[in-house]
């Protein structure tokens, strides 16, 4: 396993929100992990990756002990994580902006060819080199956030929310720039109120109901599940 997540607990001071979330991403693999606004998902990615703290659970990552190390060790081991609501650098280029993604050594040495990947992926970021982050569109500052994760060379890449606001065009090439990642090999932890989409790009899904785990599974199995309907039509 790349990524596993054992017993996870995570709380805001007292205010306990994740209960025993346990779930594992293969190297390679496509994950799913669902659930309704305020569920927990990205309580979750964002104690994997080190910006809140676990109240307990093990977290390990290539069978290395994430738990208790500062976010930025994340990268270098090949974790990114691109937030909820595309955070890129408003102030900073499209280039600048992909450049501080690719600021530990590895990803550096690499770096002029990363950027000439990201563009192919995205030409429109090739475009906008010059441009301010903040006068791009919506779509393209998702677009940003995603190469900028990508300038780091993860094996494994935690996308929370890529496809929320997008238009159907947008979302469609986004699909299409994750099918190619996925053929190359990358593992991608997808983290999905859009259950049809997210499970339909994935092989298995976790599906969280107010921090608990409530299902798990194949996607197949998960789309014809009455829990999920459940889950997240309530009642
Ligand atoms: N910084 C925070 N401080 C306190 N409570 C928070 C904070 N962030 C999220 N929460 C609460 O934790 C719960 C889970 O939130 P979140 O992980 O953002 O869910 P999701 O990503 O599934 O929408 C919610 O009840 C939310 O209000
Ligand atoms: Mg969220």
């Amino acid at each position: 396993m790349l990524l596993e997540v054992d017993k996870l607990e995570v709380a805001y001071g007292d205010y306990q929100v994740v209960w025993g979330v346990s779930l594992n991403v293969d190297a390679g693999e496509s994950v799913a992990l669902l659930g309704p606004n305020g569920s927990g998902k990205s309580t979750v990615v964002n104690t994997i990756s080190g910006l809140i703290r676990a109240k307990a659970g093990a977290i390990t990552f290539g069978g290395t002990s994430l738990v208790g190390q500062p976010t930025h060790a994340r990268a270098p081991l090949g974790i990114a994580h691109v937030l909820e609501r595309r955070r890129v650098f408003p102030h900073l280029t499209v280039l600048q902006n992909l450049q501080l993604g690719a600021w530990h050594p590895t990803a550096k040495a690499a770096r002029a060819e990363t950027l000439e990947r990201v563009y192919r992926l995205f030409p429109r970021l090739g475009e906008r080199s010059a441009q301010l982050a903040r006068t791009l569109s919506g779509g393209e500052q998702q677009m940003l956030a995603l190469g900028r994760g990508l300038m780091a060379l993860p094996r494994l890449l935690m996308v929370d929310e890529p496809f929320l606001g997008l238009a159907p065009q947008v979302m469609e090439q986004m699909k299409g720039v994750f099918e190619t990642l996925k053929g190359e090999g990358m593992a991608i932890l997808f983290i999905e109120q859009n259950v049809r989409v997210a499970l339909s790009m994935s092989s298995r899904g976790y599906v969280l109901e107010s921090g608990r785990l409530a299902i798990h599974g194949p996607s197949q199995e998960l789309l014809a599940s009455p829990d999920l309907r459940r889950i997240f039509v309530g009642g």
